[in-house]
């Protein structure tokens, strides 16, 4: 059983591999630009998903005293799944793509910082290591059924029926994913 930290951390790991990867990039490489970027947004919605509904609302339940890191955080998220939600559908050369990827890095650096500088430590200690071991299960069982894209409209707390919303906009962006592959390739 992973450890929630720890699986969320590496998740962080993931994706600053893949942000240095861009910054690595050429001005022209528009083909690499769009696959790394594709990845991003695929690592950063699901990441973003796991910790919504099962992370966060187990910290919030467990540690009154977390809850504005949490409420920042899921702030946070929103502003990250529509910046994700718009570079989905702009073309890497255009002139505000690399901005645009720019500002997400930033604001993803920030929140990673936020999270293992201060809410990780905390909530370590409030939830202890079975606890964290029973919610990291459970995320890693989730990955697999979580969206693959940024959903920013979509419900960020597990409320009324969401548990369900995960499953059914996985298989939509399956769908979506595939005839965005065909015409691209077309
Ligand atoms: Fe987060
Ligand atoms: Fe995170």
């Amino acid at each position: 059983m992973p450890d929630a930290i720890v699986l969320l951390k590496n998740d962080h790991k993931t994706v600053e591999k893949l942000f240095k990867q861009y910054e690595g990039l050429g001005e022209k490489a528009y083909k690499s630009k769009r696959k790394v970027v594709d990845q991003i947004i695929a690592e950063l919605s699901t990441h973003a998903a796991i910790e919504e509904q099962h992370f966060y609302p187990a910290v919030r339940e467990a540690a009154e005293d977390i809850e504005d890191d949490v409420l920042e955080g899921l702030e946070e998220h929103h502003i990250v799944k529509w910046t994700l939600s718009e570079l989905e559908d702009l073309a890497p050369d255009a002139e505000r793509f690399d901005a645009k990827v720019k500002v997400l890095i930033e604001s993803v650096r920030h929140h990673v910082e936020e999270e293992e500088g201060e809410m990780f430590p905390k909530v370590r200690e409030a939830l202890g290591r079975s606890t964290l071991k029973t919610i990291g299960d459970t995320m890693e069982k989730a990955k697999a059924i979580s969206p693959k894209r940024p959903h920013p409209k979509a419900p960020d707390t597990p409320e009324k029926g969401n548990l369900i919303a995960g499953p059914t906009a996985a298989a939509t962006d399956a769908a979506k994913a595939a005839v965005k592959k065909a015409v691209r390739r077309s």
